[in-house]
């Protein structure tokens, strides 16, 4: 069993009286696929929150299909947009989902609340005594600690140090302790360790819900992201044959997971990992520092399940960090405007793109042109967060850089987007994904106990990945059974 559903009944009672008289009823994995299913009474009380309020209804709204407003928002279609070729520059058509719209305004929060639903439901994380870790390099530890509000529990947040001030500011607001490790985004080994530090000092006090290892991110986006995309497809009217492309960077691994469940629809599909130029991890066995925060960790995650990954895009971070300036500096957006004609709701759109955002649509772009797509043809990515999340990246590069003029405008435009290429995206065969599988023996066999066996099942076992799916009924079942027993739902 990859998701652990053993049931430890006395916790679970503790977990029942806890959101009994905190009035908390949890969504179920359908309801956040399908929120028209959400009780009626739920989405009345909705009409009177925010989208960011610490209000357990809120819970309900860790689904794709947010209206999109800051207060009282319903539920409508699948948040996306379609990129403009004038910003591709693909003959392709480019989609993406669009994760501002959840609540923390990124979409780790799904991944959070898949890891915390079955644990309270089953008893296997205490929230009446227990204290939630939740090791991150970012929006995965403010999802985690805002669900862990939510629910009145303590959490831990971890994170490197070098991480954008809005996400350390909002986390000292919401997280009962904030711990940063050192270094930027790509030191994932320091959070592993202070993990391993937290559980030798804290034991029994403390659960760890370590993303890059547990299923259930898997499981949230191939049931939940991949459905969207799905209903995104089929509203679009796309034929199959079209359906061409997912490019999806990885950061725990999890949002790539849309893909394994879009290739069973379409097995003529490419599944793109996308990382930094900066640290080549999956390229080139590499390391290294970079800017693209939510991204690329000089590991293989447990849970990124490699032999299904036809290609990688390696994303140069400084293309990302001047188009996010081009997509919000004054200069790029006049250029944008003027120069480029994009129309008004494409320049609206542009606030939608945090800089993984960016680093994905460029690995949409490389698929599109490595693969030669045509008009007709379809890459899907995704839009983690948004550029609220990093306003003050613009003004660190002003200092840098100097002020973001017409002329840069007119670079940036012509050199890292239009000029975009097919460097650094490597098409993997057979033996190439066995090379990228075979790294992560160094990081889980070696350092993080798992074993040597399940490592080999997860590449040669061909029911391995196909387990984690046949869980999501059951965690269903699970939940609705202990929202009966909490008693709020009529
Ligand atoms: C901004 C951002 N983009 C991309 C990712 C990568 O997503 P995943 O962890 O599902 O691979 C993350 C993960 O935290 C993120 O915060």
């Amino acid at each position: 069993m990859l998701i652990n559903l053993n049931m430890n009944k006395e916790v679970r009672e503790h977990n029942v009286k806890l959101c009994r008289e905190k009035g908390i009823v949890l969504p179920t994995f359908k309801q956040m696929a399908h929120p028209e299913q959400v009780p009626e009474e739920i989405k009345a009380k909705l009409k009177k929150v925010g989208l960011w309020d610490v209000n357990p209804l809120n819970l309900f709204r860790i689904t794709w299909h947010n209206e999109p407003q800051e207060k009282g928002g319903q539920f409508g279609g699948v948040n996306y947009i379609e990129i403009p070729r004038a910003i591709t520059g693909t003959k392709a058509r480019v989609f993406a989902l669009v994760g501002k719209y959840f609540p923390t305004g990124a979409h780790k929060v799904g991944a959070t609340y898949a890891c915390l639903a079955p644990a309270l439901a089953t008893g296997n994380f205490d929230a009446s005594s227990q204290q939630a870790v939740w090791p991150s390099t970012g929006n995965y530890c403010r999802g985690g600690a805002y669900n862990s509000a939510l629910l009145g529990c303590q959490s831990i947040a971890i994170l490197p140090a070098e991480m954008s001030k809005e996400r350390f500011e909002w986390l000292k607001k919401v997280a009962g302790e904030v711990i940063a490790t050192p270094g930027c985004e790509s030191n994932v080994k320091e959070i592993f360790d202070k993990c391993h530090e937290l559980d030798a000092e804290r034991g029994k006090h403390i659960v760890i819900f370590n993303q890059f290892e547990k299923f259930e991110n898997y499981l949230w986006h191939y049931a939940i992201t991949g459905q969207a995309i799905l209903d995104v497809l089929d509203k679009e009217g796309i034929k199959d044959e079209n359906v061409c492309g997912y490019a999806s960077s990885t950061g725990s691994g999890g949002t790539i997971a849309a893909g394994d469940r879009l290739k069973e629809r379409y097995p003529h599909l490419k599944i793109s990992a996308g990382e930094a130029l900066q640290c080549p991890t999956l390229l080139r066995n590499g390391f290294g520092g970079h800017r693209i925060e939510g991204i690329g960790d000089k590991h293989v995650p447990w849970v990124h399940n490699v032999k299904n990954t036809d290609m990688i895009c390696a994303i140069d971070d400084e293309d990302c960090m001047r188009i996010f300036r081009l997509f919000n500096e004054p200069a790029g957006l006049k250029y944008l405007k003027e120069v480029v004609g994009l129309s008004q709701k494409d320049m609206d759109n542009l606030k939608l793109f945090g800089i993984s955002g960016i680093g994905n649509m460029l690995s949409a772009v490389k698929m599109a042109k490595y693969y030669e797509m045509e008009e007709d043809d379809v890459v899907f990515t995704i839009l983690t967060d948004s550029s609220a999340m990093y306003t003050t990246r613009l003004s660190e590069q002003t200092a840098l850089h100097g002020e973001f003029t017409s002329d840069d405008a007119a670079r940036v435009y012509g050199g890292s987007m239009m000029h975009q290429g097919m460097e650094d995206a490597l098409e993997l065969s057979y033996y190439e994904r066995l090379r990228v599988h075979n790294l992560k023996y160094y990081t889980w066999v070696e350092q993080q106990g798992k074993t040597y066996d399940e490592l080999n099942r997860q590449w040669y076992d061909r029911n391995y990945w196909k387990e984690i799916p046949q869980d999501l009924e059951k965690i269903d079942e699970l939940i609705e059974e202990f929202n009966k027993d909490v008693g709020i739902l009529k």
